[in-house]
């Protein structure tokens, strides 16, 4: 199929459920690991789904599916057709994934390409992926770390790094389109996203990850352990269209308890022992401050699997440098 052209007629065309006014939803990159997801669940919602992605793999849930690039006008003049709210997660998810100038030039480019002609398209309502990267912990010279946990969004950047930078960008343009557009736009800082299957097509790798990060529990530490299920990405998504108050907000989401089957304070203790605690995360409490994700969006997640916890090995193995092994050896990356 042609950039820019369309396929159509797999779906349903329904408005969704309690949205009288939001009828059709346009969702960049919606062939990736969250954007199938999100039209899948979208489509169970029984919304109908615009489809925009640089190929069609010819089996996503829209009714709709246009090939392209997000940064190009003519595109997003064809994407935009009749679409009443808009979730933009089309990006190059991390930095060794192209170039420097690829990764950042594309992810901010099309972001605000994205949003712009949708706010020049009268669209209102967007959710931008951002990512927990926002904060530049992971892909720096050095592996960053909090001035305090649990991480919340009034934390600073560290971002050095094209991808982070990138997503910190996607945060300003937001806010920006808000200003121009009156567009509200929520930015959904993603932690490891992973799926437990549930449906045909859908991710299951999560189970494989606990798993890895079970054997290497430094392996997440710059992420803080964090991680959400893929419908439960795909349901902030749909929680972000409609936010409790209008404006431009950038949210974290992410499963209640942690990644790894541990003690969360007994992971603190062994790989993030100068980090201030400004509360106790008894159990497997994920170190996030997840407040306005339950305030702004009503969300949290639901697809939280029991992982019986056991006690860390007293030390980190031999050989294992708990700040900087985990940065290159990640199942997946945010
Ligand atoms: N998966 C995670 O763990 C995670 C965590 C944090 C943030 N994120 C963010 O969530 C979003 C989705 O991530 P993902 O894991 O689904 O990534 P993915 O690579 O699986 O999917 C991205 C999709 O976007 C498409 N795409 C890329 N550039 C495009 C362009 N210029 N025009 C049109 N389509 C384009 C790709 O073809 C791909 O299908 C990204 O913005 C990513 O940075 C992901």
């Amino acid at each position: 199929m042609k950039p820019g052209s369309t396929g159509a007629g797999r779906g349903p065309t329904a408005c969704l459920t309690g949205w009288a006014s939001v009828e059709r939803i346009l969702v960049t990159g919606a062939a990736g690991l969250i954007g199938r997801t999100t039209t899948w669940h979208f489509a169970r919602l029984g919304a109908a789904v615009t489809a925009l992605d640089l190929d069609d793999p010819g089996d996503l849930a829209a009714d709709r599916v246009v090939v392209g690039d997000a940064r190009d006008r003519a595109t997003l003049a064809s994407a935009l057709a009749g679409v009443d709210a808009v979730v933009h997660l089309a990006a190059i998810p991390a930095p060794e994934l192209g170039s420097a100038d690829q990764v950042f030039a594309t992810n901010t480019a099309a972001t605000f390409a994205v949003l712009d002609a949708a706010g020049e398209h009268g669209v209102r309502r967007a959710v931008i992926a951002s990512s927990i990267n926002a904060l530049g912990y992971r892909y720096g010279p050095r592996p960053g770390r909090p001035a305090y946990l649990p991480l919340d969004e009034r934390l600073p950047s560290l971002a050095a790094d094209p991808y982070s930078l990138s997503k910190q960008v996607d945060e300003l343009t937001a806010a920006a389109m808000h200003r121009r557009h009156g567009m509200d736009v929520v930015a959904l800082r993603f932690p490891m996203v992973a799926g437990l299957g549930g449906a045909d097509g859908l991710d299951d790798r999560l189970p494989g990850f606990f798993d890895v990060i079970a054997g290497d529990p430094g392996h997440a530490a710059v992420d803080a352990w964090l991680y959400l299920e893929t419908r439960d990405a795909a349901r902030a998504v749909e929680l972000g269209l409609r936010p409790a108050r209008p404006g431009a907000h950038t949210v974290f989401v992410a499963a209640p308890e942690t990644s790894a089957p541990y003690p969360t304070e007994q992971l603190l203790g062994a790989f993030l022992p100068d980090v201030s605690l400004r509360r106790p995360f008894p159990g497997r409490t994920a170190p996030v401050d997840l407040t306005l994700a339950g305030e702004l969006l009503g969300f949290a997640a639901e697809h939280v699997p029991d992982l019986p916890m056991r006690d860390l090995e007293p030390s980190p193995r031999p050989g294992h440098d708990a700040a900087t092994s985990q940065v290159r050896r990640r199942p997946h990356m945010p």
